[in-house]
């Protein structure tokens, strides 16, 4: 921990939270088990985000290809994540955590569209973190979706800017990520920001989700501070 600098913390990170299923399989267990498991993970994660003034905070909990998991999974992580972001309001509250949510979120069910939209109205005042959800949320159906939007409202084609498709994503008025981090092994994005992510740099790790606590944390932030980060430039002009 006295090896990050503080002076250089991602202002905005992203996670893919990866693993669940098969940590609940080496450990006997069904898949929902892993999931369960996987909401410490979610809770350390905020609570280390804070702790360390990281401001934006996108877990991608459920993707637009998800709903092609068996009904009982999927029916799974969806009362846990009614039960969770009940019983996580007011600790949410406490720690000065606002809830943002994005995604399709008409296709989720009823009691979990209201769970959120009252725990988004209740955290809404709240300052330190952004804790972004990616619910039923895949960057294809965002890009498309802000596409149909920008037609609609009769944009011009000289109106047509990368910072007004920015402005019709469902993350407009949050910064990019400058760290993405896919836990479980896999290599690959999955659909997730494709747009915000032009320039962030990606930690992959072998740990599984339900295993990723503090110390993983960590270890992606000093990961990405060891990086150099040049957009298009060369090293001499980062360093001037
Ligand atoms: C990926 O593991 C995990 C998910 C699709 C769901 C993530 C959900 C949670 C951590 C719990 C609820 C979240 C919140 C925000 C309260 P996987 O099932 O793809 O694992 P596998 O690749 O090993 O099969």
């Amino acid at each position: 921990m006295e090896l990050i600098d503080t002076s250089r913390i991602p202002n905005h990170i992203a996670i893919i939270m990866d693993g669940n299923g098969r940590w609940a399989k080496q450990k006997g267990h069904d898949r929902i088990y892993g999931h369960s498991n996987g909401v410490e993970s979610v809770r350390e994660s905020i609570k280390t985000a804070r702790e360390f003034n990281v401001k934006y905070l996108t877990l991608y909990a459920f993707s637009t290809e998800n709903w092609n998991r068996p009904k009982e999974e999927i029916d799974a992580l969806m009362d846990l994540l009614v039960t969770t972001i009940i019983s996580e309001i007011e600790e949410l509250k406490e720690n000065d955590v606002r809830l943002k949510i994005i995604g399709n979120v008409e296709l989720l069910p009823e009691k979990c569209i209201q769970a959120l939209k009252d725990a988004e109205e209740r955290t809404a005042s709240n300052k330190g973190l952004t804790l972004i959800l990616a619910l039923s949320y895949s960057s294809r159906w965002e890009i498309t979706n802000a596409v149909k939007e920008i037609l609609k409202n009769g944009c011009a084609q000289n109106e047509i800017t990368e910072e007004l498709v920015s402005s019709y994503l469902n993350t407009a008025g949050i910064p990019e990520p400058e760290l993405l981090i896919r836990t479980s092994g896999e290599q690959r994005i999955s659909n997730f920001l494709l747009w915000q992510i032009a320039y962030t740099e990606f930690y992959f790790t072998e740990v599984h989700w339900p295993d990723f606590k503090r110390d993983e944390f960590l270890k992606a932030i000093l990961e990405y501070q060891n990086r150099e980060r040049r957009f298009g430039k060369i090293s001499e002009q980062i360093k001037a």
